[in-house]
């Protein structure tokens, strides 16, 4: 019997957001399916760098930034000749009511946890449709569904990710390209390490599987939507929620 070739040897994978939590998850799961990583952060990536055995580049900069995701695309031309997979992670969360929330960290919400994935989609989509081939994931939430207060800005971005893939995947489906959202469960990083553990332990009770996930239990769903296997899902949500998100 043949030995199974990893499914992403040879593609060149971007992570945003993979100094740590659900995108360092990320990171680690595309490199051990073979991929070359891209390791893009505001902070320098190099936790994650170590624990990946193939071949990686640490890019510090800003998602929210259009200069920072040209500079991120000539990095990677000159070290790997171009990008194949863009996964969307990078974001911030905050805890502020309507009364309390004002218009900088509405703004700011919305151009790091949606804008930027538009930023990345302009960066990449024309070498993508010149190769024939290309993937973006791009990370919402399944809190979009919760009755969580003081989270209107964060679920404004999080829907919107939503709205933008079912978009994009429209504009881009006769390229070889797909588009996707994940949509991650209340998860085990710093974003969520400032919440009563109350409202944590309320919130994974309302899954089918009743527990906090971790990030590696994120990783799996983002890797297969990256792969060759994927290839005709496009413009989908999909929930990695335990079973919380119901159709309804
Ligand atoms: N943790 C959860 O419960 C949960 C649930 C659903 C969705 N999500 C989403 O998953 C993603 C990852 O979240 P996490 O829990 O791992 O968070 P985290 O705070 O642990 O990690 C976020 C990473 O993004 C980076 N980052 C923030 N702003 C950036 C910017 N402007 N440019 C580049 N990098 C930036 C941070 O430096 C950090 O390394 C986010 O989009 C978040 O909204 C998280």
């Amino acid at each position: 019997m043949n030995a199974l070739k990893p499914s992403h040897e040879g593609r060149v994978a971007i992570v945003t957001g993979a100094a740590r939590g659900i995108g360092q998850a990320i990171a680690l799961k595309l490199a051990s399916h073979g991929a070359k990583l891209v390791l893009v952060d505001m902070e320098e990536a190099h936790d994650t760098a170590r624990m990946i055995d193939g071949e990686s580049l640490i890019i510090t900069g800003d998602v929210s930034s259009a200069p920072d995701w040209q500079r991120i695309d000539q990095t990677i031309q000159s070290r790997f000749g171009g990008t194949d997979i863009v996964v969307n992670n990078a974001g911030i969360g905050s805890e502020k009511i309507i009364d309390d929330l004002d218009i900088d960290l509405w703004r700011k919400t919305l151009s790091i946890n949606l804008e930027a994935h538009f930023l990345s989609a302009k960066q990449f989509v024309p070498q993508m449709r010149r190769e024939g081939w290309g993937r973006f994931v791009n990370i919402s939430s399944n809190s979009i569904g919760l009755a969580i207060p003081g989270m209107s800005h964060y679920m404004a971005s999080k829907m919107g990710v939503i709205g933008f893939v079912r978009g994009l995947a429209n504009d881009v489906a006769n390229s070889g390209i797909t588009v996707n959202a994940v949509l991650p469960a209340i998860t085990n990083t710093r974003l969520t390490q400032d919440m009563p553990e109350e409202i944590k332990r309320q919130t994974w009770q309302g899954q089918a599987i009743k527990r906090f996930a971790e990030p590696s239990d994120i990783a799996g769903a983002v890797a297969f939507l990256a792969s060759e296997d994927a290839s005709f899902i496009t413009g989908q949500a999909i929930p990695v929620d335990g079973g919380q998100y119901k159709i309804s």
